[in-house]
């Protein structure tokens, strides 16, 4: 089979940061007409993975679908159209769409007439689509993050010439509004705030696969947060790689604190954002989140290691010691926050040292819970180029150590739980057994409980009769 490649990915253009932010253009989405009932009686099988911005990009992927007329369904065998919608984060994450991928090529190979496409973080990835160029032929359709709206567009490409359809910007240039969502969630909501991050620490593939900063307009942003609380949405979480850089390339002064002040007077009831960068944050964010009660007092706030070195070399920005006065800053304004972060173990050379000063961190902060990695080199990254002298089995084993002091703070954590009394976004049944409900905390803690039909998408009082490392148990009042 021929390819069609109108355009593949280059991880040195997507490096670049040239273009002026005043390039960026602020355009609405259009379905050209030819797709508008392209999934008539077809349908579709969508999985994503990764963060929150993926999750995200899924739902207005299967908004796209939907205003297609297709129709969701959960195996791949019984779909006309797959699409994986991938994250390049760590090569595990890779290692397993390709799985996954490889042990669909039979279901290709009976069934030609099903569409495969491959979208997200890893279509930007050169090294990664002349990957599957070479050797998953199953795959017919590769795009981008930049250009999702482009979809129906490719997908018609795709019908007309039947040949393996490349399509990857690795220039972003466009902020693209009322785009369809399928939202997965009927209570809380993700909003985008901003795309892409300029920050280049040196392990991430992010800058590479979200390009560079671009944020959406305060009154766009506005107007989807009132919206989802017209709508009877209870919390709305804010996304972006770096949250607290909202609004620079719009030339707003102190954007992000702006923005926030913004959504909490809309009134909505519970305001999350994520991810916050620790060099960016301002004290007038510590401000607005003390003043605010719908702002939700619990923050995430990566760290990545406790070592001033490994920080250096990761191109973080900050020293421990910076850090640690941030982390003070928040307690002392409001010592009832929650604090989470993530951790990479095993960055090029970290020495034992390196790692103890993680620990000592850590003792420090007592996190209330934390995402701890092993570090992943990634193509086209500085630290990929690094030598590396310390063996997986080290990584491993500091790995091990790490989390079982996070668990350990975890469940100190909750400990004072026990007895009290918590609001909680009632989400509805929990997967595991559907005669509990589950649901967050305002602290972002996940509870399980019992209670009265009908609490599905209300904010709850649940007494808390039980508490563990990572959840705790209770009862509805
Ligand atoms: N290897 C391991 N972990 C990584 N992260 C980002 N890049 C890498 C990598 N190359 C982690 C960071 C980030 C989180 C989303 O993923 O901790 O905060
Ligand atoms: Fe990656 Fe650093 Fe940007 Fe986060 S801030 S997305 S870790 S480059």
């Amino acid at each position: 089979m021929e390819n069609n490649i109108l355009k593949m990915p280059d991880l040195k253009q997507a490096a670049s940061r040239s273009q002026k932010a005043s390039q960026v253009e602020h355009d609405l989405f259009h379905l050209p007409e030819a797709a508008q009932t392209l999934g008539r009686n077809k349908k579709y099988y969508l999985r994503t993975y990764g963060c929150q911005a993926n999750v995200r990009d899924g739902e207005t992927l299967a908004g796209i679908l939907e205003l297609m007329e297709y129709t969701p369904c959960d195996k791949p065998e019984d779909a006309d159209l797959l699409i994986f919608n991938t994250c390049a984060v760590r090569r595990t994450a890779e290692l397993h769409v390709l799985g996954l991928v490889g042990a669909l090529k039979e279901l290709k190979e009976k069934h030609p007439e099903k569409i495969f496409c491959i979208c997200g973080c890893m279509a930007q990835e050169e090294a990664v689509v002349k990957e599957i160029l070479k050797s998953y032929p199953q795959v017919d359709l590769i795009f981008g993050t930049h250009n999702l709206y482009r979809f129906p567009q490719l997908l018609l490409d795709y019908l007309d010439r039947k040949e393996t359809t490349v399509e990857v910007y690795s220039q972003e240039g466009e902020v693209i509004e009322d785009l369809p969502v399928k939202r997965s969630d009927s209570c809380k909501a993700f909003v985008d705030i901003m795309y892409g991050c300029n920050k280049f620490c040196t392990y991430c593939i992010v800058p590479y696969t979200r390009g560079r900063e671009r944020s959406r307009l305060q009154a766009d942003i506005l107007k989807e947060v009132q919206q989802l609380k017209d709508q009877g949405r209870k919390e709305v979480i804010l996304l972006g790689q770096n949250v607290n850089a909202y609004g620079k390339d719009l030339g707003m002064e102190d954007g992000f604190t702006t923005l926030l002040k913004e959504v909490a007077e809309t009134g909505i009831e519970r305001i999350r954002f994520y991810t916050s960068h620790p060099r960016d944050y301002s004290r007038t964010t510590i401000l607005a989140m003390k003043q605010y009660p719908n702002i939700m007092k619990a923050l995430h706030l990566p760290v990545q290691s406790g070592s001033d070195d490994v920080l250096r070399r990761m191109a973080r920005g900050y020293t421990a010691e910076q850090y640690k006065a941030l982390f003070d800053d928040m307690k002392n304004e409001m010592p009832e926050i929650a604090f989470t972060t993530d951790i990479i173990v095993g960055f090029p050379n970290e020495t034992d040292e390196d790692f103890q000063q993680t620990l000592d961190l850590v003792d420090y902060c007592r996190y209330d819970a934390a995402y701890t990695f092993v570090y992943s080199p990634r193509s086209g990254t500085p630290a990929a180029r690094m030598e590396d002298s310390i063996p997986a089995e080290v990584k491993r084993e500091r790995l091990q150590i790490l989390n079982e002091k996070i668990a350990h703070y975890a469940n100190l954590a909750n400990q004072p739980y026990l007895g009290q009394t918590v609001k909680v976004l009632c989400e509805g049944p929990s997967k595991k057994n559907d005669k509990v409900y589950t649901g967050y905390s305002e602290k972002n803690k996940l509870v399980n409980f019992t209670g009265p039909d009908g609490l599905a998408g209300k904010i709850v009082d649940v007494k808390i009769k039980e508490v563990h490392s990572f959840s705790l148990d209770g009862q509805a009042l």
